[in-house]
């Protein structure tokens, strides 16, 4: 664990003492990372949306479990009996996050699109039954709903919002939809829709809600609204491995689980099953007990610190970084006004120079990590970039053909609850020189087979000696 990064508030190990204010400083923060100039710099990491660094609280919280860990739900033993304790003292304080009752049941999962898949397998549905969805959507929240249903989409404007309208619309096309899914947030542009008032009118037409709060969790409360409603550990600070599904006990009562096996069952014979009642009945096989800990210990942190300080500190990072991007010269800002409500992302685009070399070289000269590429939202990113048909028949010829050497794309700088003002003016002084033309210390050659780039000659095999060698594989932005 790194000391406190400038600027940020200690985290304080255990539950005890006073609360940090955000910014507070993550595990790892401000570690020295080699660049290409042969200096080490302080790595900042502007790629929250995508995964985050764990709370100091979070760390201590699992390191103090880790001795007592033990098979939960199947053992006599003392260790067992308080990794059971742990295990279901995690799933109530996931479901009190969340603002939920007695009817609600909290399904512990991998993550959001581990949950959201669960959920379409147990909504049981059939392919001429109708999911609403929206072009705003993660993959997470498209493709279990395409895969399993068909869908009606919510479209969107230039800026990449819709209104309360546009969804109703959509519910009132026939024939009926038997879910509305849609996200809490955006994870390109940050953009939140106004999910309370859009619950309503799915309701009003006896259409249940699922939510995808991946991006909203760690930064705003939970509307209570929606049915169901999914998140991810590794989205807010818990990065263990766990995430949760939520809703009506009643759709898991019924019905066989999404997986089958051992902990979900009361009876088994060879001919016969008795499936246990929800939650068990949806956790076959042995739980992430220590994920179900961080993400306990995490939302305690978020919820000991408060959605005032917490929700105050993002509009200031969202303010700082999304007007500071739209004001440089050559940068686009993508989705809504710098000005509008979002969270603390800014997409944008580098007139002339390819996303996947703005990114390597903010990583390799300035320490900053952010993310390139479609963001696992590629109907929405194609909209927001204003691709047409002929564009995405050529992209999609190409990558047949394995080559993403010109695929479509843009730059995602993303904060969270560690970003400082300071962090915000380092990166937007490094976008600013990139985007004015500075040329680079080092030359760029791309593999056509990620897209990325990577630098060339001695300097550049120096620093991309230190990283793990590519084979082609796991490029930057896959979808
Ligand atoms: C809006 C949104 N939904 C769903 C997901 C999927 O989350 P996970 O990878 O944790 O399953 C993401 C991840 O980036 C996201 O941003």
């Amino acid at each position: 664990m790194s000391g406190t990064a400038p600027g940020r508030a200690p985290g304080a190990g255990g539950a005890a003492g006073p609360a940090p204010v955000p910014p507070v400083a993550l595990v790892g923060d401000g570690l020295p990372v080699p660049c290409v100039d042969g200096a080490e710099r302080p790595y900042l990491s502007l790629d929250t949306a995508a995964s985050t660094s764990a709370l100091p609280q979070v760390a201590a919280r699992v390191q103090e479990f880790l001795p007592w860990y033990s098979s939960v739900h199947r053992g006599a033993g003392h260790k067992s009996q308080r990794s059971t304790a742990a295990y279901e003292a995690a799933r109530a304080a996931l479901m009190a996050f969340a603002g939920r009752s007695e009817d609600d049941v909290a399904i512990i999962c991998r993550n959001t699109t581990e949950a959201i898949n669960h959920l379409a397998y147990r909504l049981r549905l059939h392919r001429e039954d109708v999911v609403v969805t929206t072009v705003v959507e993660h993959h997470a929240n498209l493709l279990p709903w395409s895969r399993a249903a068909t869908c009606r989409y919510v479209e969107c404007g230039a800026d990449g919002t819709f209104s309360v309208g546009d969804v109703v619309a959509a519910l009132d096309g026939g024939p009926a939809p038997r879910l509305l899914a849609i996200t809490g947030a955006s994870n390109i542009t940050g953009w939140m829709p106004p999910v309370d008032e859009i619950a309503a009118e799915a309701h009003r037409r006896g259409v249940p809600v699922a939510l995808d709060a991946a991006q909203l969790a760690p930064h705003r409360p939970l509307p209570t609204s929606p049915d169901f409603v999914a998140f991810s550990g590794h989205k807010m600070y818990a990065p263990f491995g766990a995430g949760v599904l939520i809703g009506p006990r009643r759709a898991f009562a019924d019905g066989d689980p999404f997986l089958a096996g051992g902990g979900a069952v009361d009876l088994v014979d060879l001919d016969e099953v008795v499936w246990s009642q929800p939650p068990e009945r949806e956790e076959a096989g042995s739980p992430n007990v220590v994920g179900a800990v961080a993400l306990h210990a995490a939302v305690d942190t978020l919820q000991t610190i408060g959605w005032p300080a917490l929700v105050g500190h993002d509009e200031e990072v969202a303010r700082r970084l999304r007007t500071g991007v739209a004001a440089i010269p050559g940068v686009r800002l993508l989705g809504p006004p710098p000005g509008a409500a979002t969270l603390p992302v800014a997409t944008f685009t580098v007139a002339g120079m390819p996303h996947a070399l703005v990114a390597a070289r903010l990583a390799a000269e300035h320490a900053i990590g952010v993310r390139h590429g479609c963001f696992c939202a590629h109907p929405y990113l194609i909209r927001l970039l204003g691709l047409d048909d002929a564009a995405l028949g050529r992209f999609r010829g190409q990558v047949r053909q394995g080559d993403r050497s010109a695929m479509p794309g843009a730059v995602r700088a993303s904060g969270g609850i560690d970003t400082t003002a300071a962090d915000v003016d380092r990166f937007l002084d490094a976008l600013a020189r990139l985007a004015s033309g500075e040329p680079a210390p080092v030359e760029y050659r791309q593999d056509p087979r990620t897209g990325d780039y990577h630098p060339a000659g001695p300097a550049g095999a120096a620093y991309t000696d230190l990283l793990a060698p590519s084979d082609g594989h796991g490029g930057c932005s896959p979808g």
